[in-house]
């Protein structure tokens, strides 16, 4: 058998694309409820204010989780609904909220496996000193995670810091297309840096308070190929490959920034506050292990038409074909080359194989999960029956990928599906569907479980033997 029997068969949520009840129980806004009210930011006016209503209906999700049989579920914990102002008073309804959350999962044998930062930053924290922009937000997300560790370490064992840096800071501080919205390129870097010390921080919390369990954090896997063997889209691919690879991995697993390309960029936009003690505390922090999502690899080429990336929301919804902020290289969309989903995305199950194998090559033999992979598709509806065989189809295809990475001698621990419910898709709204579990948005947020469910049952129940 080649999953191993504590293999982790698990669905992944977060708080702000799932829970809803946005401003109940003394929970305070974060960046996205703020953001999503700004005029044309997300899909035709969406918002998480209600989501999927987990919140209120967490107990029946629950039930469904456990008649499927999942072994784990990985969600996260919305910041400013336990900490309304960032790092001030504790709002006690909020942790009785995941408390309780926590408990119904223990109760059904699930593991939870939680996300402390999935991108809902305290409103608070932005107003006072411009959140990750300043060095006091590393202070007040230890305040949180130390919170975190002390109210729920007895019963969860499994934490990541901080879900997909380079999304959040990307979008955040290049293209504008997550708050704050802003484009400068220098304070994206900088932004990077000091989430990696928050990182380092919180991991050495973490060990400091006695916990027992593992503390690691997600990145998004984008592995990098050339789009033709030409030296100018080789280059490009240096310059993608250091950026979306390197940049963000090496920190977290090696302690330390690749030289060359940190050479590069700070000729370009400025020297980074980055000192000699933080990257003593980088070095004194390996993640126990690295999640990874993985949805799509990238096809490279040299941005010889110089285009520049716009700014709106479509530009930034599907990845292919698409400029780099930086106007170094661009991403090739090829149909006939490649195969896409509905949102141009490419599918590509090797490239999930080659991603694992290119940070066992780089860091080791360091565990791995795979934090998120799915597909975002408008679901097939037939009297009430939820038909999602390209889901199956799409899921099916990279578990093999992860079997053959585990035959191989890789350290996959778990597989987490994006996502266990339909929720909220930052730029798409609810159009695009990722879940196991379809929220019938015209009636009551009823839940019905779609066909993936019940193959993903049977995956589960056989360890994967049935794939
Ligand atoms: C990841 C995020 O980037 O991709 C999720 O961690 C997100 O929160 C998922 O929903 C899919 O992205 P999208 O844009 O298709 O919803």
């Amino acid at each position: 058998m080649s999953f191993p029997a504590d293999f982790l068969w698990g669905a992944a949520t977060a708080a702000y694309q799932v829970e809803g009840a946005w401003n109940e129980d003394g929970k305070a806004p974060s960046i996205w409820d703020e953001f999503v009210r700004i005029p044309g930011k997300t899909f035709e006016g969406t918002t998480g204010d209600i989501a999927a209503d987990h919140y209120h209906r967490y107990k029946e999700d629950v039930q469904l989780m456990a008649e499927m049989g999942l072994k784990s579920y990985r969600f996260s914990i919305s910041w400013p609904r336990v900490l309304p102002e960032g790092d001030g008073a504790v709002n006690e309804q909020g942790i009785e909220f995941y408390s309780n959350l926590i408990n119904e999962l223990l109760t059904n044998d699930i593991i939870p496996f939680v996300t402390l930062y999935h991108w809902d930053l305290p409103q608070a924290l932005q107003d006072e000193f411009g959140g990750w922009e300043s060095r006091q937000c590393i202070d007040a997300f230890e305040t949180f995670a130390r919170l975190c560790f002390e109210r729920f370490g007895d019963r969860v064992h499994h934490w990541i810091t901080f879900n997909e840096p380079i999304i959040f800071q990307t979008f955040g501080y290049a293209t504008e297309a997550h708050p704050p919205a802003k484009r400068d390129p220098f304070l994206l870097y900088q932004v990077s840096h000091y989430v990696n010390l928050a990182h380092a921080r919180a991991v050495l919390a973490y060990r400091e308070m006695g916990n027992k369990g593992e503390i690691g954090l997600t990145h998004v896997s984008q592995p990098c190929y050339a789009y033709t063997n030409s030296d100018e889209d080789k280059e490009a691919t240096w310059w993608a490959e250091s950026f979306g690879f390197h940049w963000y991995y090496d920190p977290i697993l090696k302690g330390e920034y690749p030289a060359e390309y940190r050479k590069a960029i700070e000729a370009q936009y400025g020297k980074l506050d980055i000192t000699d003690d933080d990257l003593s505390l980088l070095k004194s922090a390996r993640s126990d292990f690295i999640g990874i999502n993985y949805y799509q690899p990238a096809r490279i080429a040299a941005n010889n038409q110089q285009a520049e990336r716009t700014a709106d929301r479509e530009s930034n919804t599907s990845a292919a074909g698409t400029p780099s902020f930086c106007g170094r290289y661009r991403t090739v969309l090829d149909t006939d080359q490649f195969e896409y989903t509905r949102w141009s995305w490419e599918i590509c199950p090797d490239a999930l194989h080659d991603a694992m194998k290119r940070i066992h090559a780089r860091y080791g033999d360091i565990p791995i999960y795979i934090t998120e992979n799915g597909l975002g598709d408008e679901d097939l509806v037939v009297n009430d029956e939820i038909l999602d065989e390209p889901r199956i189809d799409y899921i099916r295809r990279h578990l093999l990928a992860c079997q053959q990475a585990i035959e191989e001698g890789i350290k996959l621990k778990g597989y987490y599906a994006w996502s266990w419910i339909d929720l909220l898709s930052w730029l798409n709204g609810y159009k695009k569907q990722y879940g196991f579990v379809y929220v019938d948005r015209d009636n009551k947020l009823k839940r019905i479980k779609k066909q993936s469910y019940f193959w993903y049952q049977d995956i589960i129940a056989t360890n994967g033997e049935s794939l």
